[in-house]
């Protein structure tokens, strides 16, 4: 298979992987992963079926956040190997025809990057201007706004005495937008991996960039509304993209954090004037206690459903989504929505069924495509995520939460949960490295690995392959209309896709025990074919609209 480059729209029946490099595979024993790892694992992707890689940064940094501190947008990191690795991944993904997806971080950038190396200190210096910097107030932080990885949000320069603003770690700068020149070092970084043939791009936190200028302190939240979608932030898009997107026609994702569905159409807006498609992670707070992440808490069904309801029919013919459970920030949802322990195999397939027929582009997280687990860690020590680490030492320190409880919360909401090192097969570190990894294997590797998975005909693995090849397959997935069928049904998630030609029905059941569902009459659901489903003995008949599930029982109709 080749890549047609004419073929403009090819995300739309497409199905992104998501790698996270430093976790994916090593070709040593340097304990962590690299390029030279990912090449080898070509072969297995293609056999999965996926048209894209996204590849999470593989830029020159600290690695204070794994990545997402840039500080040279022009440089391979060492860690992961060099750059004709790179251009050596991005052949040899190419020959199989699979496209290359960057990760572009330009909402920040390292504090070692050499912008902010000058800027610092220097009031006068060229760069000082790339960032965001203000006086104290009262001797104080200028706002009260709150970083995302905890704490206030601006940091200190002590030979200046201003502040300069960071919306996550204090190690990752925010960049002030305002400045033309910002805009066109941002044009020149993107433009030139495009130049080197990559395919596309993932923007992370895009909707973060433009702040709200006189910097209000925020009286009843922790700052986000001031810059969360901000004044300028279409018009930015709109020029990045007409300087570089449409000019190579690469396919773009943004990640929203805390969007609208009014802003995500506009963003994804079908004239292409902006992006191609959007994530949001509405969905992925169904388990937050009012909105705060770390808490635990059971999830809320109803409003899963409510939210995905909402979405699907906003986005539809106005704008484009991105479909995904997981990603290198969020827990795996097998351990979040699923049974991990009863129900692995089941409930791993129920969930990937349950997006993947909704419309979309699909992503699947290094490691979902085999059903892999939260590791369930025990010790503070074994985690290594800055967020979750500062986490840790705000609020057991800080705040006075037990020990025990913080434990129990990370074992569920830490980003770590995601970025255990992927279990390619029983032997020593899951086959991922012949080294020490840089974070702890789960222990569970000896069952849940891919050389097994690749064996097993019934594998969550050959389930994501029969997924990705029904988007291909089946017209109405990509373009249906979206209804859901029992809204109000406390343990089934039952939805319908239709075209003028095709129906599709999506049934799920989210909970450990049978049920029955009534599904409407004028469904027709006797002359339905079975798609697919997550039990063996299978029938590929209905016979009435009253459908008793299995624990975890998914079925995919088509009623042509
Ligand atoms: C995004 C990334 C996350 C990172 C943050 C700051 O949310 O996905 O991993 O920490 O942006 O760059």
């Amino acid at each position: 298979m080749t890549i047609n480059k004419k073929d403009k729209l090819w995300w739309k029946t497409a199905t992104i992987y998501q790698i996270y490099p430093k976790s994916f595979c090593d070709s040593g024993a340097q304990g962590s992963g690299d390029i030279k790892g990912i090449i080898s694992k070509l072969d297995y992707l293609k056999t999965l079926g996926i048209d894209a890689i996204w590849l999470t940064p593989v830029y020159e940094s600290p690695m204070i956040d794994n990545g997402y501190d840039i500080s040279d947008y022009y440089a391979i990191n060492p860690e992961f190997g060099t750059m004709a690795d790179f251009d050596e991944l991005l052949a040899a993904a190419h020959q199989r025809g699979i496209r290359i997806v960057m990760d572009i971080v330009v909402n920040h950038t390292s504090t070692a990057h050499a912008w902010f190396q000058s800027a610092l200190g220097d009031k006068n210096s060229p760069y000082r201007d790339y960032y965001i910097w203000k006086d104290p107030i009262y001797g104080q932080a200028p706002t009260n706004w709150q970083s995302k990885f905890g704490g206030n949000a601006w940091e200190l320069d002590e030979a200046t005495g201003q502040y300069y603003l960071h919306l996550f770690a204090k190690e990752q700068a925010d960049l002030n937008w305002e400045n033309p020149k910002v805009r066109e070092e941002v044009k020149g970084i993107i433009s030139y991996w495009a130049d080197k043939g990559v395919d596309g791009f993932r923007l992370d936190v895009i909707n973060l960039i433009s702040k709200q200028q006189d910097f209000p302190n925020d009286e009843i939240g922790d700052g986000r509304r001031f810059y969360t979608d901000g004044p300028r932030v279409h018009e930015y898009l709109q020029e990045i993209s007409e300087a570089v997107f449409q000019q190579y026609g690469s396919v773009t994702v943004g990640e929203m954090s805390s969007t609208t569905l009014e802003h995500c159409q506009q963003y994804s807006n079908v004239d292409n004037s902006e992006l191609s498609m959007v994530f949001n992670f509405h969905h992925l707070k169904v388990d937050y206690t009012n909105g705060e992440k770390w808490t635990n808490a059971p999830f809320d069904f109803l409003q899963l459903k409510s939210i995905f309801n909402h979405w699907q029919t906003g986005l539809n013919g106005k704008g484009w989504g991105a479909l995904f459970w997981c990603n290198h920030d969020q827990p795996r949802i097998v351990s979040r929505l699923g049974d991990d322990k009863n129900y692995r195999v089941e409930s791993a397939k129920m969930l990937a069924a349950s997006v993947h027929m909704m419309q979309g582009t699909p992503y699947i997280y290094q490691g979902e495509e085999i059903g892999m687990t939260n590791p369930g860690y025990t010790d503070i020590e074994q985690y290594r995520d800055v967020e979750s680490t500062n986490m840790y030492q705000l609020m057991v320190e800080e705040q006075g939460v037990s020990h025990p409880d913080m434990m129990d919360i990370l074992a569920q909401k830490s980003r770590d949960n995601s970025r255990t090192p992927m279990q390619w097969n029983s032997a020593m570190n899951a086959g991922f490295s012949e080294g020490k990894p840089w974070l702890d294997v789960a222990k569970n590797y000896v069952d849940i690995n891919a050389e097994k998975a690749l064996q097993d005909k019934d594998s969550v693995f050959y389930f994501y392959k029969r997924l990705i090849e029904l988007r291909k397959e089946v017209a109405v997935i990509t373009q249906g209309d979206y209804t859901d069928l029992l809204p109000e049904h406390e343990r089934v998630f039952a939805y319908q896709r239709k075209t003028e030609t095709q129906t599709l029905v999506s049934i799920n059941n989210y909970y450990g025990e049978t049920s029955e569902v009534e599904l409407p009459n004028e469904l027709e659901l006797d002359k339905a074919q079975l798609l697919l489903g997550n039990y063996p003995d299978e029938q590929s008949h209905i016979p009435s609209n009253t459908v008793t599930l299995r624990p975890y029982e998914t079925k995919i109709l088509l009623i042509e």
